[in-house]
Parts: C-alpha cells; sequence; structure tokens
C-alpha cells in the first residue's frame, strides 16, 4: 500500500503541494551509498533508539499514543490505571531488533517513556530515565541478554525529566541535565543516601526563550579537561558539574538563531586525536536548526526555511569563536552521526518548520556527508535519497558493521495511517554510506585481533596489537584504530557519541608500527596503538573499534574499557 494511496481525492491538490519532498539533482549512484529497506512494520515508532554490545538495538516509542502495530507476546497486556490513553493494553511500546538476523521482539514496558533520555553504563546495561505522567521520574534498566526485559524502578529519579541530556561521566556514573520546567541537573546512581539530589543550573533559564524553550535537550559534551559542554538554543557554557561552577561562558553563535528543541538542529563532537600529546583540543560541531518563532509559526500554517549553516568551534581554545560554515541546505530535525573514519553524516529530517507536532514540511530524503578536515567550501557531499520522509519523532544509530539504522517518524498525537501528511512510519531502513560499496572491498580492512567476537577488556593507557588483513596493497600511513562510544539517540541528539583516533606507538627502532606478520601463510598487519589512559577521554564501557585504510573502515568489534 503506498502513502498516497491512503489520502481521500479530495485532500491530494492540497496535499501534493505541501508534501513535495526535498531531493536534490540525483547524485550518481556510486560514490552516494545505498538506502535498504529491513522491515516494512515494526510495529512501533522508532522514537528513541539504543545500540547494546550484543548487536541488538533497544527502540522504543511513548506508551500513550493508544495501540502500537506489535503485540506483547504470551497473551501479556499492560493494565496501567495511570495512563492516559488505553488502561488496558495488549500491544508492545517497545521492541528489541537483531541486527544480525533481521528480526526483532516485542518488549513490556510499564511507565510512560516519552520524550526520555538514557545512557549505557560500563557493565554495558542501558539506563534509560525519565518520560512523561506516571514515567516521568521512572529509571529503568535494560541488560542485554537473550531474552532479557524492562526493569523499572519508579521515582529513582529527583526531579521529573521530560527533554532532558544524558551524559557519561568519568566515574561511570550518569548525569541528566533539564528537561521541561526543570532548570537544574542530577547524578544516577546517587553517590550516597545522604548525598544532594537536586543542583540548580541557571543557564538553563538564561536559555530559556518565552514560550518557546529552545533549550530542551541541550547538546552536552564531555571536553577532555573534564569539565562539561553545555549547548543551549544559541550559546554554551564550560560547566564543572563536580563545583557547580560555570569554568567558560562561549561566545553565541554569530546568527544568534536557536539551536534545540523545538528548534532542532543537531550536534556533535569531532573526533578526538593524539590522546597522548599534554594539550588535547576538542571541536564540537552544530548544523540548522530552525530560526527564532519558527515554531509559533507553524502554528498559524507558515512553515519557515531551515538554517543551512553549521558552527564548528574549538571548545579548548584559549579564545574560542564559532567558524560558520554552509550547507548544501537547511535542515531541521536532522541527526548528526560520526562515521568510524570520522566523517560526519547528517540524515533524517526536513528543510521547513520545525519540531513538534504537525509543525514540519519538506521532508529531506538525502543526506550529507560531510569531511571534517576536507577542504573549506568542499566539505559537503550530497549522498542518495531515501523514499521515506522521516520527520519528527525520528531515529539513526551507526551499526557495527558500519551501516546505519534509520527508524521512526510520527509527527501525530497517536499513529494515523490514512488522511495525514507524514502517516505514523513503521518502516525500519539502512543507509550503508559508499565505504561500503563493493569498489572498496580491496582497500577494507579486515580485523583478526583482538577477536572479533570475544569482547576484549581494555586497560587505560594499556598498548593494544591491532592485526588486521588487506588485500590491496597496504598505505601505511593512511591506517588508524579508532573507537566509537554507542549512542543514546532521541529527537536528533546522539547522547554520549564520541570518536577517539587511537595514536599509534612510536616504533622504538627503524622497525614500522605498521609490521606484517606472516600469518598462516595470510599477511597480516600489525599496528600497536595506545588506548585512551583517561577516563575523562573515553568515560568507561563498551565502545566499537575499527581499523580505517584509506578512510574504508573494518567493520567493528566490540571491546570494553574499564
Ligand atoms: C496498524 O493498526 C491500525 C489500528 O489497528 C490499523 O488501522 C493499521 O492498518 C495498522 N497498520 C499497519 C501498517 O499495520
Ligand atoms: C550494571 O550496572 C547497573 C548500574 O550500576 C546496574 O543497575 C545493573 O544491574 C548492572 N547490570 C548487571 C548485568 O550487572
Ligand atoms: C570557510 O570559508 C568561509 C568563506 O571564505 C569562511 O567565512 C569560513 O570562516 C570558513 N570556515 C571554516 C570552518 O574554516
Amino acid at each position: 500500500m503506498t502513502t498516497l494511496s491512503l489520502f481521500p481525492l479530495l485532500l491530494l491538490p492540497l496535499i501534493f503541494i505541501i508534501t513535495t519532498t526535498v531531493t536534490f539533482p540525483s547524485p550518481a549512484q556510486a560514490g552516494g551509498g545505498q538506502w535498504q529497506l529491513l522491515q516494512e512494520n515494526i510495529g512501533v515508532v522508532g522514537m528513541h533508539m539504543q545500540l547494546l554490545h550484543n548487536d541488538r538495538v533497544v527502540i522504543f516509542d511513548r506508551t500513550d499514543f493508544g495501540l502500537s502495530n506489535l503485540s506483547l507476546s504470551n497473551g501479556r497486556c499492560r493494565n496501567n490505571p495511570q495512563e492516559q490513553v488505553v488502561k488496558t493494553d495488549c500491544t508492545a511500546h517497545s521492541l528489541e531488533y537483531d541486527v544480525v538476523s533481521n528480526t526483532f521482539r516485542p518488549l513490556f514496558i510499564q511507565t510512560n517513556v516519552w520524550c526520555s533520555s538514557g545512557s549505557v553504563s560500563p557493565n554495558g546495561t542501558l539506563i534509560q530515565t525519565g518520560g512523561f505522567n506516571d514515567g516521568d521520574r521512572t529509571v529503568r534498566t535494560f541488560n542485554p541478554c537473550p531474552n532479557c526485559d524492562w526493569q523499572e524502578f519508579n521515582a529513582g529519579l529527583a526531579a521529573r525529566r521530560w527533554y532532558a541530556t544524558n551524559h557519561m561521566l568519568p566515574d561511570g556514573r550518569q548525569i541528566i541535565i533539564g528537561g521541561r520546567r526543570q532548570f537544574n541537573y542530577e547524578f544516577y546512581p546517587k553517590k550516597d543516601a545522604t548525598a544532594k539530589n537536586i543542583y540548580s543550573l541557571p543557564f538553563l533559564v538564561q536559555t530559556n526563550d518565552a514560550g518557546a524553550e529552545n533549550n530542551l535537550y541541550p547538546f552536552v559534551f564531555l571536553n577532555v579537561d573534564g569539565n562539561l559542554f553545555i549547548f543551549a538554543n544559541n550559546r554554551a557554557i564550560l560547566f564543572d558539574y563536580n563545583n557547580n561552577n560555570v569554568v567558560k561562558t562561549y561566545p553565541s553563535i554569530p546568527d544568534g538563531e536557536p539551536r534545540n528543541y523545538p528548534s532542532t538542529g543537531s550536534a556533535v563532537l569531532l573526533p578526538l586525536r593524539n590522546l597522548q600529546k599534554p594539550s588535547v583540543e576538542a571541536e564540537v560541531m552544530i548544523c540548522g536548526g530552525a530560526p527564532k518563532g519558527s515554531f509559533q509559526k507553524t502554528l498559524q500554517g507558515s512553515f519557515v526555511g531551515a538554517l543551512n549553516t553549521c558552527a564548528r568551534m574549538k571548545i579548548t581554545d584559549p579564545n574560542p569563536n564559532w567558524v560558520m560554515e554552509t550547507m548544501p541546505g537547511g535542515r531541521v530535525m536532522s541527526d548528526m552521526l560520526l562515521l568510524p573514519n570520522g566523517d560526519v553524516l547528517l540524515i533524517n529530517g526536513a528543510t521547513l518548520g520545525s519540531a513538534g507536532w504537525e509543525s514540519g514540511r519538506n521532508p529531506i530524503l538525502n543526506p550529507f556527508l560531510y569531511k571534517p578536515n576536507g577542504v573549506n567550501g568542499s566539505r559537503f557531499q550530497l549522498q542518495n535519497p531515501s523514499r521515506i520522509p522521516r520527520m519528527y519523532h525520528s531515529t539513526a544509530v551507526l551499526l557495527r558493521d558500519g551501516r546505519v539504522l534509520v527508524a521512526g517518524s510520527n509527527p501525530h498525537v497517536d499513529y494515523k495511517f490514512g488522511n495525514v501528511l507524514f502517516p505514523t512510519e513503521l518502516r525500519l531502513e539502512a543507509f550503508s554510506p559508499s565505504y561500503l560499496e563493493a569498489g572498496s572491498d580491496d582497500l577494507r580492512p579486515t580485523l583478526v585481533f583482538p577477536a572479533p567476537q570475544s569482547q576484549t577488556k581494555l586497560k587505560y593507557g594499556q598498548k593494544l596489537k591491532v592485526r588486521f588483513q588487506v588485500t590491496a596493497k597496504l598505505v601505511k600511513n593512511l591506517v588508524s584504530v579508532t573507537m566509537l562510544a554507542p549512542s543514546f539517540n532521541t529527537h536528533s541528539f546522539s547522547m554520549n557519541q564520541r570518536l577517539l583516533v587511537l595514536d599509534e606507538v612510536k616504533p622504538t627502532n627503524k622497525v614500522s608500527s605498521k609490521k606484517i606478520v606472516v600469518e598462516k601463510s595470510a599477511l597480516v598487519y600489525q599496528v600497536e596503538v595506545t588506548i585512551p589512559s583517561s577516563p575523562i577521554h573515553a568515560p568507561p564501557g563498551y565502545y566499537l573499534l575499527f581499523v580505517v585504510h584509506q578512510e574504508i573502515p573494518s567493520q567493528g568489534i566490540w571491546v570494553q574499557l574499564l
């Protein structure tokens, strides 16, 4: 059934005009990445997604949207007197997608997870916090094991957290910042029973636009000095969360336009390099969003063009400033994902309007690929388009095999499949960046050590000999080893997203560090790298480790840094 055939004929002309999707002149097929439909109907909108170290992705929506299209297993039903829509509900609002077998199973969630947040703790358990109504102070855990399900702890949070941002800390706790009408932060788990529970954060008051907010789901990154970089609306602070102290106030983005919900842009911490040097640099990049007032205008039927700019700033500079760049087009509600080779992918979203119910128009079907170290002016490359609009409440996460999983889109209060713009979207897709094309197979490294399934435990500062094979001639200085922290994705932001480019161990004699080892008569190359020596650079937990050769990444392997 096509989307269009669901519209009554009378509405067609009007809808046709305003649903025109933006596809730029189609780039050549090769080099522009490829789309793959994985599932026609997973039954639940992918509003939140997290990849876990068993290569399964936990996906969940809100619980008060009425019935989903996925039944709970074994005839189970959810009886919840607090629920606002359906008090006895035999459908699932969460599921686990198994990447390897391309199958999924329903999960049982009791309290409302709508617009919540989360992080994976060092032992690999997802800790997910907050939501709405009966779920706004709930802490839920999901342990990655074959038949595990959600566990919920009510009143686990000190404050209601709806549209908050979480980040892993070097000591293995997570910080939970803000949320609607919450100008404060807290930690989970709490240090001890006597610990103060809520700490105020006036920056969130200062960045709250009256009636519009524009500061929800703030962009938070752990800086290399141990402080947190917190961006809300159009500006940022460097924040010492231990002492509740603003260390530095950064300049506003020059155009002054907002970048956080509902003016939803996205942000990444660009790859961290030279981690063994005395002073490590960190740089943040923020792209897209919606000009001030855009959300309010959508309520009157006017849809303003999204911002077409990105702002980059070295947050470790003594005198930092934003440097602006122009994208091939405007984007709002897009996701920014770090790829294993250090490129940034912008995917999903729209070119008009803002985040919020029915507030986006003109889906943008083409991802943009951004090369952070490319020549200024030619860093963006247009990618091949999907056919599926991914509007408000859509998500994207990187998988171990280098593909990007894309789910969700539902700008309506309920599940609606007809008579609406952008029907509720239950299809699951993958985008394969061009590095996965067969033309690069010769260059592609295959990891042989650490053994791919071993989930090797790594210690801070240890040396690691990484061994891999490549069919084509190896270009020594174009090999790197990277580690990526899998992120919690919702509302166009990937919490905890972090890519570390590992330093090579300097060879002590004249033998190159990219040694050739002959193993079972096949050529195996070896590169020795140093694992980050500080949990400030890399908080403890599971990471994906990749070898990259001439910008082509291997498949990742899971490692656990403790
Ligand atoms: C989902 O469920 C609704 C309500 O039961 C139904 O109308 C619709 O056809 C279903 N859609 C799909 C894609 O299964
Ligand atoms: C992992 O740690 C979290 C937080 O400390 C805890 O709730 C969870 O039970 C642990 N999981 C396992 C499998 O031990
Ligand atoms: C890129 O070039 C433009 C135009 O010359 C300049 O304004 C901008 O600051 C440069 N951006 C970066 C990131 O260097």
